[in-house]
C-alpha cells in the first residue's frame, strides 16, 4: 500500500513544488515507484517535470469524465498526473456532498501500484488542499527561513489541526522542512530557534535536513529538470538526498510503530 504524501502551507513560493519534484525524482531513483500529482492550477510542477499541460488533467479525474489510469504520464523521473489552469475553477465546480473526499476515492484504486505518491498543493485551503489532505497519511511543511514563513507555519498548523478533527484522524504531520537556508547567516541561525520553538509547541520538529539556497534550483526548472539529475553535486541536491534517507527512515520506524 503506497503512502501519500501531501506537501502543505500557507505560504507560496515556500518550495512544495520543489520539494514535489525532488521527491519524485529521488524516490524513483531509489527505485520506489512514484506518483506525483499537481492539485495546483499554476502547473509549476507539471512544468518542471517535462510534461504537457494541454491533456487530460487531475481536474478531469476529479469531475469523473475520466478514469483516474487514462490521466497518468510517465516520465523516467516518475508518473505525474497533472493541472491546468481549469484547475483554478475546482472550488466552483466541485461542489456537493462529499466533495473533499474526491481525491481520495479515486487514488484508492492505485495506492496498490505504487510505493509513494506525492500531492504538491496550492498555498489556500480550499477544495483541492482539503481533497490532498483527506487523501493523506502524512503531511510536510516546506516553509521558506523567514519571518513570513514562520507566522504561516502556525496558522498552517491550525488548520491542520482543523482538518485533523473534521476530515482525517489517520493524518500525521511528518514534520517542517526549511528552504531557501542560509546557513551562514545570523538571521537564520535566530529563525532556525524560532521554528524549533513553535515546532515543540506544535508538537512536531524541523527536519534535520535543510535545503540550502541554491540558484541552480530555478535553472533546472526552467530546464524542465529536477536539481538531482540537473545538477547533482549542488547545495541544494545534497540536502534533498539526505532528505530523502531522512523522511524514508521517518516512514518506516513510523510503519514498525504502527505494526
Ligand atoms: N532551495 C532553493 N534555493 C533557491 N531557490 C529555490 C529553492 N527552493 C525553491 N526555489 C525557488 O523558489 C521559487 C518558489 O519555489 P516553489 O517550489 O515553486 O514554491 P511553492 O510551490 O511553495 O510556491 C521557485 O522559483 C523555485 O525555483
Ligand atoms: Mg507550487
Amino acid at each position: 500500500m503506497s503512502d501519500i504524501i501531501a506537501l502543505i502551507t500557507k505560504k507560496g513560493g515556500s518550495g512544495k513544488t520543489t520539494t514535489a519534484q525532488a521527491l519524485t525524482a529521488g524516490f524513483t531513483a531509489k527505485g520506489l515507484k512514484v506518483l506525483a500529482v499537481d492539485l495546483d492550477g499554476q502547473a509549476n510542477l507539471t512544468y518542471s517535470m517535462g510534461v504537457n499541460a494541454d491533456g487530460v488533467t487531475i481536474f478531469d479525474v476529479l469531475t469523473g469524465a475520466v478514469n483516474i489510469r487514462d490521466a497518468v504520464h510517465h516520465t523516467d523521473r516518475g508518473d505525474i498526473i497533472t493541472a491546468n489552469s481549469r484547475l483554478d475553477l475546482a472550488d466552483m465546480k466541485l461542489t456537493g456532498a462529499g466533495r473533499n473526499l474526491l481525491l481520495k476515492n479515486v487514488l484508492e484504486g492505485l495506492r496498490l501500484e505504487y510505493d509513494l505518491i506525492i500531492l504538491d498543493t496550492l498555498p489556500f485551503f480550499g477544495v483541492l488542499t482539503l481533497n490532498a489532505l483527506a487523501a493523506s497519511n502524512g503531511v510536510i511543511i516546506p516553509a521558506k527561513a523567514d519571518v513570513f514563513n514562520l507566522n504561516m507555519f502556525k496558522r498552517t498548523c491550525d488548520m491542520l489541526n482543523s482538518v485533523h478533527q473534521a476530515l482525517n484522524a489517520d493524518l500525521k504531520l511528518y514534520g517542517v522542512l526549511l528552504t531557501h537556508f542560509k546557513p551562514n547567516t545570523k538571521n537564520t541561525r535566530d529563525l532556525l530557534g524560532l521554528f524549533e520553538q513553535e515546532a515543540k509547541e506544535q508538537g512536531t520538529h524541523i527536519f534535520n535536513s535543510k535545503i540550502r539556497e541554491t540558484v541552480s534550483i530555478q535553472t533546472a526548472q526552467a530546464m524542465q529538470k529536477d536539481i538531482l539529475t540537473y545538477q547533482p553535486k549542488s547545495n541544494a541536491a545534497q540536502d534533498y538526498n539526505a532528505f530523502i534517507d531522512e523522511l524514508e527512515s521517518l516512514i518506516k520506524n513510523g510503519d514498525n510503530n504502527n505494526g
